[in-house]
């Protein structure tokens, strides 16, 4: 078996960057990405910097709305209700995780389903898996599917198995796998014989949030193995797959850092644009 081909995603977000950034000359008006941040969590302040960048990056506006850490649950709500109604605002992003005082769920479905980039809403969860036209599938999932198509175009038929069962990933991109045809297995932290059901996968995905837990026996030769675990290490950032191990097996093979994560935000910013579409069709 020879070495997987490793996906470089920063090169694919780029590709869908350059492609966005001239859509979006191309509109009437500049389209505006509102972020919501609570608090002071290390990581998402960097991961809204980099969402920051990428917008600028294709022109579209990033405005930043930071509450401080012990925001009540209405100041929350009320700045969710005038990005709603601000008419300049194309989408909205709330930044997970949020201090534990805040009902995730309540803030998330407060956002207007049209602005929902996130396409965290039960109203576009619902049009994702009824396979509705235009509704807005979450970032991760969606990057996570264009991975998979740049490995193998057609995937009808293949045994997909999804380790992790979040409703930010897992379970969206086991519906999305689902829609083009594969045979899709749900694996989670309380599936017996971990090992022997991953080792049927033709295409793995592992969300599990534990650093360096898939190793060779989890792997079938020739698999596609995509990565989206992103754990903060004392050796630094680490996937939830060892990549070591997946490199002499997989076919192909996302790393971390620089697999899933830049391509989630290219997908942000493809949603954006979809939303502007989808808020000033005539
Ligand atoms: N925190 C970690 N991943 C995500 C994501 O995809 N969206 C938001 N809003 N917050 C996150």
């Amino acid at each position: 078996m020879t070495a997987a081909v490793v996906i470089n995603g920063q090169v694919l977000a780029e590709q869908v960057r350059f492609d966005l950034k001239d859509k979006v000359a191309l509109l009437d008006k500049t389209p505006e990405l509102a972020v919501v941040m609570v608090g002071h969590n290390p990581a998402s302040e960097i991961y809204v910097k980099a969402k920051e960048r990428a917008c600028a990056e294709v022109g579209i506006i990033s405005s930043q709305h930071h509450l401080e850490e012990d925001a009540s649950e209405e100041e929350v709500l009320d700045l969710i209700d005038s990005l709603n109604h601000n008419r300049d605002v194309t989408g909205i992003l709330v930044q997970l995780p949020l201090p534990k005082h805040l009902d995730e769920k309540r803030v998330l479905y407060a956002i207007a389903p049209e602005k929902d980039v996130d396409g965290f809403h039960p109203l576009n969860t619902g049009c994702m898996v009824q396979k509705r036209e235009n509704a807005f599938v979450p970032c991760t999932p969606k990057g996570i599917m264009r991975i998979v198509h740049y490995a193998k175009e057609d995937i009808t038929g293949l045994h997909a198995v999804v380790v992790g069962r979040s409703q930010i990933v897992g379970l969206p991109v086991a519906n999305l796998l689902l829609q083009e045809n594969c045979t899709v297995t749900i694996a989670h932290s309380k599936t017996k014989n971990l090992p022997e059901i991953c080792r049927e996968a033709d295409i793995l995905v592992v969300a599990i949030g534990k650093p360096q837990f898939i190793t060779k026996e989890y792997i079938k030769p020739g698999a596609i193995v995509v990565d989206v675990g992103i754990n903060r290490t004392d050796e630094g950032l680490k996937g939830d797959v060892c990549f070591d191990d997946a490199y002499g097996l997989a076919s192909y093979l996302t790393p971390v850092p620089k697999g899933v994560g830049p391509m989630t935000i290219a997908m942000l910013l493809e949603n954006t644009y979809q939303a502007y579409l989808k808020q000033n069709r005539s």
